[in-house]
């Protein structure tokens, strides 16, 4: 059975390496932080112990990772990284240091052999440590690293998945139609250049492309019934329900994406301030229906799209952002609207990473 052990003593660490002496055995030294341990660490442990008969690791105390790999490390204490490090195979000993340097291990071990990761040379090897190796006649080996793997990457992951998403600014959207704007947010996110999740999408049209959307992606997807209200209206029941649905996904930000009713009462109150909308045109010209056909009719020389605060009026509140749209000869309303639609999904996801503060 492997003997695998916690050495707080370098005396003892000493005396363990000169009987292995005796018997014609090297002794193998690495040292790091350890720290989250990942493939590349055992791969390079194995072939670390390959290089001898015994392997030592020399792990950095905790003060000296937080100095080396800033606040917020080590992930795992010294005691932690030790426990895990000793249960592999290929480890024989660890020792925790806690100066800045290895030298003090090197010197009192006096390995024959020292192994280092490939991102040192020989060269690169702080002078101090170099000149405590070759004083005791150890043998520098590079190992390479294996691509890719790191506890650096590692937690770059963790901030993108589960753990992080849990953090991530919830955006609650509510939309009566295809859905393309929902459709862009998604793209953005998914590129990582907007960092926010779609907690819930609420319709007032059960068929809506939009509900879709959401299902595909496993993301809460609500009809609200308008409670057969004339157009642009939603009843107050309704409203009720969408402000409850928002709360209980815990929405910091509300984004309207063709939502073709209008919002008042409790809702509008309890996101005022945290409810944007998108409106193809450039505000405060053409509110209403239809407003790229409004422009048309005009004969405009341009249109556009317009993100602004929702605000008790239709299409009203304080612009945030717009992006304008020439119209051409021969434009139809549809070629136009598709034109405006194509800046819409750019600015709108612009517009709300800049309401999250990215
Ligand atoms: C968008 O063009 C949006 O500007 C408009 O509805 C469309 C929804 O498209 N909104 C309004 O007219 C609001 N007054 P989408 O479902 O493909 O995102």
């Amino acid at each position: 059975m492997k003997e695998n052990n916690y050495v707080s003593d370098l005396a003892e660490l000493a005396a363990w390496r000169d009987a292995l002496a005796v018997e014609g055995k090297r002794v193998v030294l690495t040292n790091g932080c350890f720290d989250l341990l990942h493939a590349g660490h055992v791969r390079y442990l194995k072939e670390a112990r390959a290089l001898g008969d015994a392997l030592v690791v020399a792990v950095n105390a905790d003060a000296s990772v937080r100095a080396l790999k800033g606040e917020g490390r080590p992930v795992h204490s010294a005691e932690d990284r030790a426990e895990i490090l000793c249960a592999l195979r290929a480890v024989d000993r660890v020792v925790v240091f806690d100066q800045a340097r290895v030298t003090g291990v090197i010197e009192e071990l006096r390995p024959q052999v020292y192994a280092k990761g490939g991102d040192y040379t020989v060269e690169s090897l702080n002078d101090e440590e170099r000149a405590a190796l070759q004083e005791v006649g150890a043998e520098i080996c590079i190992l390479s690293l294996l691509e890719g793997r790191s506890t650096s990457e590692t937690l770059k992951k963790l901030a993108v998945t589960d753990g992080g998403a849990a953090s991530l600014p919830k955006l609650g959207v509510l939309g009566s139609g295809k859905g393309s704007n929902l459709a862009a947010i998604f793209e953005k996110i998914d590129a990582g250049e907007l960092q926010a999740e779609v907690a819930v999408v609420i319709s007032d049209v059960p068929d809506a492309g939009i509900l879709d959307l959401a299902r595909e992606r496993g993301i809460q997807a609500i009809w609200i019934d308008p409670c057969g209200e004339k157009r642009g209206r939603l009843s107050d029941a309704a409203i009720k329900e969408i402000t409850d649905r928002l709360r209980a996904a815990g929405v910091e930000l509300v984004v309207l994406a063709g939502f073709m009713k209008i919002v008042r009462g409790g809702l509008l109150q309890q996101y005022t301030g945290r409810m944007i909308n998108i409106h193809p045109s450039l505000l405060p010209k053409h509110k209403g229906l239809g407003a790229w056909k409004q422009a048309l009719v005009a004969g405009d020389q341009e249109a556009g799209c317009t993100v602004h605060w929702v605000s008790e009026g239709v299409d009203t509140g304080e612009i945030l952002g717009q992006a304008r749209v020439p119209i051409l000869e021969g434009d139809t309303a549809e070629t136009l609207h598709a034109r405006i639609q194509k800046q819409e999904h750019q600015l709108y996801a612009r517009v709300i990473g800049e309401l999250l503060d990215q």
